[in-house]
């Protein structure tokens, strides 16, 4: 079956080609993400993540999602005093756990059926109860419960470094889907927005820079 292509598609398969030029700094390329130090990639650095031809396409967090997603249900952070509604993670954190959880291999994509899992120290694994809580929203409500919490409607961030910056409130820049905190809220994937040396973090980590984003301590 033929159609047109959609003007995203279009973007995509530009940034496609372009992807072979940039190397720098703030781009995917040399990051951890940059799948192209992997046999399984065939040398291709989206396509892992993304494929206009092979795209899932009940998939809206991504554009043309193309691995594999995870069937896990996730056993979810709770503690007395959080107030916080939790979730099972959110669709745009679900792409990070169909690599990160370990039950899929990161070579899983465009239908295929992959051998290579995620290194043991990437693995976040299926219990998510000792890792930052993820997959509800953080609103001003919330805020104003917690009493230790920005209200991420009026403070302002910065993310990234370098030539690489861009500046607005927690709301528009670390949550997603209305509100809602999950893994992008403190990592970038694509290293375009990048602070620190490690982590793909959108805010460093020196000094706990990025959990004072959030946290009013
Ligand atoms: C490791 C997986 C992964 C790789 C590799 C990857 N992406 Fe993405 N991409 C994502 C995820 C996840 C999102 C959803 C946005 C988010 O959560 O920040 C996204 C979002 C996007 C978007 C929507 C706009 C945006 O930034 O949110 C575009 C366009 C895009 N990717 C293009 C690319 C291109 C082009 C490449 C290759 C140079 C690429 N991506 C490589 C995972 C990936
Ligand atoms: C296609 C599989 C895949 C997807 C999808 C994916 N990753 Fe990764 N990720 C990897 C691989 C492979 C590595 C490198 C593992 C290693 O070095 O052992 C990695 C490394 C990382 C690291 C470690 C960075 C460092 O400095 O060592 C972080 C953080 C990370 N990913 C976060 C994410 C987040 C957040 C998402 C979703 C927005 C995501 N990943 C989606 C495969 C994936
Ligand atoms: C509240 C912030 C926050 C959230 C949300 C978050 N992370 Fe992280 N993550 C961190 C920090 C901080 C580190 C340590 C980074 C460093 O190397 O300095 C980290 C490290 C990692 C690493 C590297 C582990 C290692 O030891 O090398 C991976 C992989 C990762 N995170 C994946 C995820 C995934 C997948 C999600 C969502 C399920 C997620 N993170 C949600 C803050 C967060
Ligand atoms: C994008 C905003 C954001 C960032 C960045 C962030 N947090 Fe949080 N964190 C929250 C919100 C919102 C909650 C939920 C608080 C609640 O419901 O009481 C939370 C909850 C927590 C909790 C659970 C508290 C409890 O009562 O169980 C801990 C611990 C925590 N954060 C530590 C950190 C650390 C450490 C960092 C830095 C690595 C960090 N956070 C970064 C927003 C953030």
């Amino acid at each position: 079956m033929t159609r047109d292509k959609t003007a995203l598609e279009l973007s995509i398969a530009a940034a496609l080609l372009l992807a072979t030029h940039f190397a720098e700094a703030g781009s995917i390329m040399g990051s951890p993400h940059d799948f192209t130090v992997y046999n399984w990639s065939g040398g291709q650095v989206c396509i892992a993540c993304h494929n206009p031809q092979s795209a899932n396409t009940t998939v809206t967090a991504a554009p043309q999602w193309n691995h594999t997603l995870s069937a896990q249900s996730y056993t979810l952070y709770s503690t007395a005093s959080l107030k916080a509604n939790v979730n099972q993670p959110g669709m745009r954190s679900k792409l990070c756990l169909s690599c990160h959880d370990g039950t899929v291999a990161v070579d899983s994509f465009g239908g295929a059926s992959g051998t290579q899992y995620i290194s043991r120290a990437k693995n976040v694994g299926v219990t998510l109860k000792d890792d930052h809580p993820i997959g509800f929203v953080y609103d001003t409500a919330l805020a104003n419960l917690s009493g230790t919490l920005f209200d991420p409607a009026s403070k302002s961030v910065t993310i990234g470094s370098g030539g690489s910056t861009q500046t607005g409130t927690i709301s528009s820049l670390l949550l997603y889907d209305g509100g809602q905190l999950e893994c992008s809220s403190c990592h970038d994937v694509h290293n375009k927005y990048t602070a620190g040396s490690s982590g793909l973090m959108k805010i460093g980590s020196a000094g706990s820079a990025i959990c004072m984003a959030c946290h009013n301590k």
